[in-house]
């Protein structure tokens, strides 16, 4: 600590959520335990975290040093940075026209099987610039920001050729240059098979073991491969063909699976060693204990159910057999077009069944890991880096209490404020 400049030092934090301890993922009872002190502050130094804790202790330990910037948080909560660890970020157009289909009940695979849904959006990307993708992605970016989100991943998708995967991806590089909110790139051109191999859909597999996969890892455009595993989108059999040569390529593996229908698709997940499976709201107990055997973590979609009008994620079964829970919007313009992980919160609460403190915990320090990042976000400890929310609030459960509006009033990325007031504070951005 001798000789450091402190940054910033937020204090005067009525209810301090650290989530402080296991590096995670967090499972069972532990997912209850998210680290609370009471009149807190953080002390930050090169965008670091260097004292948290009781306010009088921090003080104590950056006695003497000179304190850049003082942060009050006027008695209210904090939490460590929001992690949104599954997004379709990067797209063209939207589906506001699905939403009179779907209230009168047209489901959301007889809707892609009419070269509606992903299909849709598939055109509007194909059609859409790399700044057109950039500029409508940056703005949710910063939607999702101002709802408390630090780091985001974002998968493709939406190309479906090679080059225009390479263009999503490459949209994804450019605004976690460009953008306070980090980024973490996940290649998905197994989201849909697109209408040119609708006959042939192992040609498309092919396609995208061939030449997709290999083209992502030689430009580096993306860590994580993911496949949406359902009826009449790919099999078991395709799925596990893909993920077995991104595997063996070097990438983490995800999957979307038993979103719908019960395919097996968590018993896959943990048979392959997923870092993350999602949706899994028809998954069978069975997969749920390969994927408690394989440390894969569950990121379940509450608004994506919710908009889909359909049953939801056993999160409290998973959480019994020891599953670690991480949360996600599933931002995308199809099944959950939505930035606010404020709304998950309340839609978590309510119709997973989760208390707010397993809430914050598959929000923030299970999130990371679902996307391999637990070693630098998802808590408030020494040495890590200094993400922070301060909400309108004083205690956690109020979020998902009081809903449909906005808690956040300032957010703190890598010691940089980045919003305040509510407001994005733009010098911070590029
Ligand atoms: O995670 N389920 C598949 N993919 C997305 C939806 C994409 C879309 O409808 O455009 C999801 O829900
Ligand atoms: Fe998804």
């Amino acid at each position: 600590m001798e000789g450091k400049t402190i940054q910033l030092l937020v204090h005067n934090i009525g209810t301090l959520v650290t989530l402080q301890g296991t590096a995670g993922p967090r499972t069972g009872l532990d997912m209850s335990e998210v680290g609370i002190v009471e009149h807190g502050a953080v002390a930050i130094s090169d965008g670091e975290i260097v004292a948290v804790g009781r306010e009088e202790e921090v003080r104590d330990q950056v006695k003497g040093l000179e304190i850049e910037t003082e942060l009050d948080a006027g008695g209210r909560l904090v939490t460590p940075g929001l992690v949104d660890p599954h997004t379709h970020l990067v797209h063209g157009g939207s589906r506001e026209h699905e939403l009179a289909l779907k209230s009168k009940g047209v489901s959301y695979l007889e809707i892609l099987a009419a070269g509606g849904g992903i299909l849709s959006t598939v055109r509007a990307t194909r059609q859409a610039t790399e700044d057109e993708l950039y500029r409508k992605a940056k703005d949710s970016l910063d939607k999702m920001l101002l709802f408390g989100a630090t780091t985001v991943e974002a998968k493709s998708g939406y190309g479906l050729t090679v080059e225009d995967e390479l263009k999503q991806l490459r949209v994804t590089k450019r605004l976690n240059e460009t953008h306070p909110v980090d980024l973490v790139s996940t290649f998905m051109g197994a989201h849909a098979v697109p209408v040119e191999y609708r006959d042939r859909p192992d040609d498309y597999v092919d396609l995208v073991i061939e030449e997709m996969l290999p083209a992502v890892r030689a430009q580096g455009l993306a860590e994580f491969c993911d496949v949406f595993c359902e009826h009449g989108v790919f099999t078991i059999a395709q799925s596990r063909r893909i993920l077995q040569v991104a595997k063996a390529m070097g990438f983490g593996i995800k999957i979307h699976a038993d979103e719908i229908e019960p395919m097996g698709g968590a018993e896959l997940a943990g048979e392959l060693g997923c870092i993350s499976a999602e949706h899994l709201l028809a998954a069978s107990d069975e997969g749920l204990r390969a994927m408690q055997r394989a440390g894969t973590v569950a990121v379940c979609l509450p608004a994506t159910s919710f908009n889909l009008r359909a049953s939801h994620a056993r999160a409290r079964r998973m959480i019994e057999l020891g599953v670690p829970v991480a949360l996600s919007t599933d931002y995308n313009p199809g099944s959950s077009p939505t930035e606010s992980l404020q709304l998950v919160m309340t839609l978590a609460c309510l119709n997973l069944h989760m208390t707010p403190e397993e809430v914050i915990t598959a929000m923030t320090i299970n999130a990371a890991c679902a996307i391999g990042r637990a070693d630098r976000i998802g808590s408030l400890e020494v040495g890590k880096q200094a993400d922070l929310v301060i909400f309108n609030a004083t205690n956690l459960a109020y979020l998902p209490y009081h809903f449909g509006i906005n808690h956040v009033d300032a957010v703190v990325k890598s010691g940089k404020i980045v919003v305040h007031e509510g407001q994005l504070v733009k010098e911070r951005f590029s």
